[in-house]
């Protein structure tokens, strides 16, 4: 079955075929992807303008398509059904994304099918080298999102714990902004990061004792003091690099231990990790590290598909179709939209 997933919930124009024919043959049945970031559209302003970013999409998607069936060496005629992003994100992105692939697989006479976007991220790391297997814990990291999830299967989604305020991804980016480094603010940080000391500034981590839940409101804060109160911070090469490490630390060190504590808690030995924040390194090693001394494992996707991309839609699209799901002719997007409320597959 060939699968043309569509991501356009925020600001990344994503598309992929996903072929499970290849899957078959060995690979991990990606056979093609395109993506379009609008981030230097949205750069001037500091973070996405959500009008600005449905117009692009708009501009973006047929061209996109075009290209993609043309690396594929494939008419659209051979699609067998597609997969779209239907929520959470910002509703008139998710509009494009939804009726441009809605009515594609209309006038083709294929099923399609409505994806949540985070379980796109979740499931991401299947298709990395070093695939996990149910259960696992899911740390889910991104712009818009913090969440500790219980996968037992797919669509059997238990949240252990989540952001009671910003993201994680929201966090990196404000403390970079507040840094002048340019938006998105994470691998920002994260190369600004690479000389710094990571123990030069003491940074507090939040609700470390409380549960699984997150707060990084507060850590906001404490570092827009940190700079305010810190002697060159908008000036020297090294103390810049101080802060940004130390920032970057006492998030990664936040987001372990909370991780740590789940999969305690649940008594299960395999962590995935997805969304923006999963390709931040710091935390990639410094999880293998810690999870190797308890004898669990963790497990991310290739770098390219931690970000949003049309890869993970096609990827969770066809795992759903499978199973014989599908949606109506009737578009409906829903911009906010819990994890635990999908259908299970068994
Ligand atoms: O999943 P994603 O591409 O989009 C959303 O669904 O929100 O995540 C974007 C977020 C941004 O906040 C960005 O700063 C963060 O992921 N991010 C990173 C890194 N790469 C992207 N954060 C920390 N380190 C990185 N290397
Ligand atoms: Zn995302």
């Amino acid at each position: 079955m060939k699968v043309l997933g569509l991501e356009t919930s925020c600001d990344e124009t994503g598309l992929a075929i996903f072929d499970s024919d290849s899957l078959a043959q060995g690979g991990n049945g990606l056979v093609g992807q395109v993506l379009y970031s609008q981030i230097d559209l949205h750069a001037t302003y500091g973070g996405v303008v959500p009008e600005l970013a449905s117009r692009d999409h708009i501009r973006k998607l047929v061209p996109l398509l075009n290209e993609l069936l043309q690396q594929c060496e494939m008419s659209r005629h051979e699609l067998d059904a597609i997969a779209f992003t239907k929520g959470p994100g910002l509703i008139g992105a998710l509009m494009t994304g939804a009726l441009f692939g809605r009515s594609l697989a209309y006038g083709l006479n294929i099923p399609a099918i409505g994806i949540h976007h985070m379980e796109g991220h979740l499931l991401s790391p299947l298709l990395g080298a070093n695939p996990p297997k149910f259960p696992f814990v899911s740390l889910l990291v991104s712009g818009g999102h913090t969440l500790l999830v219980a996968a037992q299967g797919i669509g059997d989604y238990e949240i252990l714990g989540e952001s009671i305020d910003d993201a994680a991804g929201e966090c990196f980016d404000k403390a970079a902004k507040m840094l002048g480094l340019p938006y998105p603010g994470g691998p920002n940080i994260a190369k600004l990061a690479e000389g710094g000391d990571k123990t030069a500034y003491d940074l507090p981590r939040p609700m470390l004792h409380k549960g699984l839940d997150f707060s990084f409101s507060g850590m906001k804060t404490a570092v827009h003091n940190l700079i305010k109160d810190t002697k060159g911070a908008d000036s020297d090469a090294s103390i810049r690099a101080n802060l940004a490490a130390s920032f970057q630390h006492a998030m990664v060190d936040t987001l372990v231990k909370k991780c740590i504590k789940a999969l305690k808690q649940t008594q299960m030995s395999q962590l995935v990790i997805a969304g923006g924040v999963s390709a931040n390194v710091h935390l990639r090693q410094t999880l293998e590290t810690e999870l190797a001394s308890i004898g669990a494992t963790v497990h991310y996707a290739p770098l390219a598909l931690c970000t949003d991309n049309g890869a993970m839609i096609a990827y969770a699209g066809w795992q759903r179709l499978q199973a014989g799901q599908s949606d109506d002719l009737a578009v409906s997007c829903v911009p906010r939209w819990h994890i635990d409320e999908l259908p299970s597959l068994g």
